[in-house]
């Protein structure tokens, strides 16, 4: 099997609902159940870290589509690696709110410039992480 696991941040378009958010799931799920494709979507007030695993075309082509998606900007792609196994095999996209983990957000992405977007300098392992731990809240 050739599998890859993807992560990107990107900034959350300021006017996007919760409700939008459930939206984006809805239509995630519902690809990445087609194209075999799991992974973990969290977010914050202002903030998207992802995970995609499976197939390297199929992310290939699902991170392309994501990038064009107005409801979000300033996408960096943090990591994209081949994989033994999957993390998040349970979900074809579980989503988490990063704000009930206390402080995450703030700790993760720096707001000092409020005019711009400042990752925390956020490696793909570290992001795997933060996923991992929302992983082990979700199922709690
Ligand atoms: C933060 C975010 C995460 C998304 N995650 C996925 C995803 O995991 N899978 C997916 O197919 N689309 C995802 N989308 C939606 C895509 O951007 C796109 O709207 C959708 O795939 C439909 O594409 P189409 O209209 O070209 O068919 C996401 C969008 C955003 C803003």
């Amino acid at each position: 099997m050739n599998e890859y696991r993807l992560v990107y941040v990107s900034k959350r378009q300021e006017k996007l609902a919760t409700a939008d958010i459930k939206s984006i799931i809805q239509t995630a799920e519902e690809k990445n159940k087609s194209d075999h494709i799991s992974g973990i979507l969290l977010y914050s007030n202002r903030s998207f870290l992802q995970v995609l695993e499976g197939d390297l075309i199929k992310i290939n082509q699902t991170f392309k589509r994501i990038c064009q998606d107005p409801r979000h900007s300033e996408i960096l792609l943090l990591s994209l690696n081949p994989i033994e196994h999957r993390f998040f095999s349970d979900w074809f996209m579980l989503l988490f709110n990063v704000d009930t983990i206390q402080n995450l957000d703030a700790a993760l992405f720096d707001s000092s410039e409020k005019s711009l977007y400042h990752p925390f300098p956020l490696s793909g392992e570290l992001a795997i992480e933060i996923g991992l731990l929302a992983k082990y809240y979700a199922k709690k």
